[in-house]
């Protein structure tokens, strides 16, 4: 009996391909076929997110599906959950659910948490006023820190319980006055309290009915697919870059992004499981915040080009910078990862990968990550690594299209493995293995589904 256990983090800044790696773990745990259930389980972060899946649709011709409130399950057609800590978007998680209704038929179980927090236009409009009026983070203005300092504060946090339940509209006016004063500031008040309240209510009472059903104790459910001998798995959100306390503060997004989080939050047992670093083979960055080995020489432009580095939720270039193995290392210890999946690396083929291996912070050489990153001076080995995967097309920006010769290499490295990859990357593998401690179990050479090669023994 093989029971799935995993958890997927971002190692980066988001955007690492994530979602990619967890439609994968889907169909890998599907593909056993005996009886058990599956559940992808969302733990943190909300609508920020934004998770580009490219997988085949009813009638087999590939498509691209993004999912930002709902976890990527939705697309694997498996069970699907929301975690307490999720900023809970309940529109645009119903509206997901239903395209994915009419795309794929979907047909799992839904389970959201009761204490989920519930996201509401006025935490969009704080976070647009905020991004307008005071020092920018460059969000994705889909209300996330407001969102999360309501739950912090307690008395304003709506829980998906109080949303369903029938003390909801009295709960909403009750939060609104609490919230008067920066509400008002913001102009978010303008036609009064009452009807601004009707307007919220005459949105949601309808999305309330239809998610009712789903609600749930999630972490007594969850230890029941655990001791079922089901499927789990955990999809993060965004990069530990990213994350409120360990990331490059303050320009972070609201919410705690590392693995063990994940745990705590959800009630599910570590060492059941086995956590995986999604790590991009180049870097990106959206928003404000320093990205210590950002490329200033024409690398980020190929990149962008070649991949269509642009953010899933805002549409915005994200910058490109070299391989920050410092930034690696520190993240795979903080998430305690037993392992990395490399994505990407089909983009920077024949090109000259230089690695970032320590920092110069004021003269002193570190292999440590500080607080400021505006302090760090990258520090490239000598040596660069280029591979050479195929010749052909090198334009992956639109993954849709793509011709047979090209499916055909990539189901061939595939089936050979890690260990029949080109020998440049291979060696590049190798030496990140040293470094950084953890081991590269997988590496990504196209974007769809079934495009990554994994170690023979994984
Ligand atoms: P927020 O999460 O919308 O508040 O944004 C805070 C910071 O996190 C900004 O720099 C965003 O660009 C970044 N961010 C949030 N979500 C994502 C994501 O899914 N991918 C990449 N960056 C993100």
């Amino acid at each position: 009996m093989v029971q799935i256990l995993k958890s997927y983090v971002g190692l980066g800044f988001g955007d690492e391909g994530k979602g990619n790696q967890v439609d994968g773990g889907v169909a890998f745990a599907k593909s056993f076929d005996e009886g058990k259930r599956t559940v992808v389980v969302r733990f943190q972060g909300g609508p920020n997110a934004g998770h580009t899946i490219y997988s085949y649709g009813l009638d087999g011709k590939l498509i691209e599906f993004i999912t930002h409130a709902a976890p990527s399950g939705l697309i694997g057609n498996v069970d699907i959950a929301v975690g307490p800590s999720v900023a809970f978007d309940t529109e645009k998680f119903i509206n997901e659910l239903k395209g994915a209704g009419e795309l794929f038929r979907y047909n799992g179980r839904v389970m959201i948490s009761e204490r989920a927090g519930i996201l509401f236009d006025y935490h969009r409009k704080l976070d647009v006023w905020r991004e307008m009026s005071g020092k920018k983070i460059g969000t994705t203005k889909s209300g996330i820190g407001p969102l999360y300092e309501d739950n912090e504060r307690r008395t304003t946090r709506i829980t998906f319980y109080d949303y369903i339940s029938n003390r909801f509209h009295d709960k909403l006016k009750e939060v609104l006055k609490l919230k008067k004063l920066e509400l008002s500031a913001a102009g978010i008040l303008e036609e009064g309290i009452d009807k601004y309240c009707e307007k919220l209510i005459a949105i949601h009472d309808p999305i309330r009915k239809e998610l009712a059903p789903f609600v749930e104790r999630l972490e007594y459910r969850l230890r029941e697919y655990l001791m079922n001998g089901d499927n789990i798995i955990i999809e993060g959100s965004q990069g530990t870059g990213l994350d409120v306390d360990m990331g490059s503060i303050s320009d972070v997004t609201s919410s705690h992004l590392l693995a063990p989080y994940a745990f705590a939050s959800l009630g599910l047992p570590r060492n059941a499981f086995k956590i995986y670093g999604v790590e991009k083979v180049y870097v990106t960055r959206v928003g404000e915040g320093v990205l210590p080995t950002l490329a200033t020489d024409g690398f980020g432009d190929i990149v962008v080009k070649n991949a269509g580095e642009f953010g899933a939720t805002t549409r915005r270039k994200r910058r490109v910078g070299y391989p920050d193995w410092v930034f690696t290392k520190r993240s795979a210890m903080l998430n305690d990862c037993d392992g990395i999946i490399l994505t990407r690396v089909d983009v920077v083929q024949d090109l000259e990968l230089k690695v970032c291996c320590s920092y110069d912070i004021n003269g002193e050489i570190v292999e440590e990550v500080p607080l400021d990153l505006s302090t760090v001076k990258p520090i490239y080995k000598d040596k660069k690594f280029k591979w050479h995967l195929w010749d052909g097309p090198s334009d992956l920006s639109n993954p849709i299209d793509v011709d047979n010769q090209l499916k055909d290499k990539r189901k061939e490295y595939v089936e050979g493995g890690l260990e029949g990859l080109p020998l440049g990357l291979q060696n590049y593998i190798k030496e990140h293995d040293n470094y950084v401690g953890c081991p590269i179990i997988g590496a990504s050479i196209g974007p769809s589904r079934g495009e990554t090669v994994f170690k023979r023994n994984v």
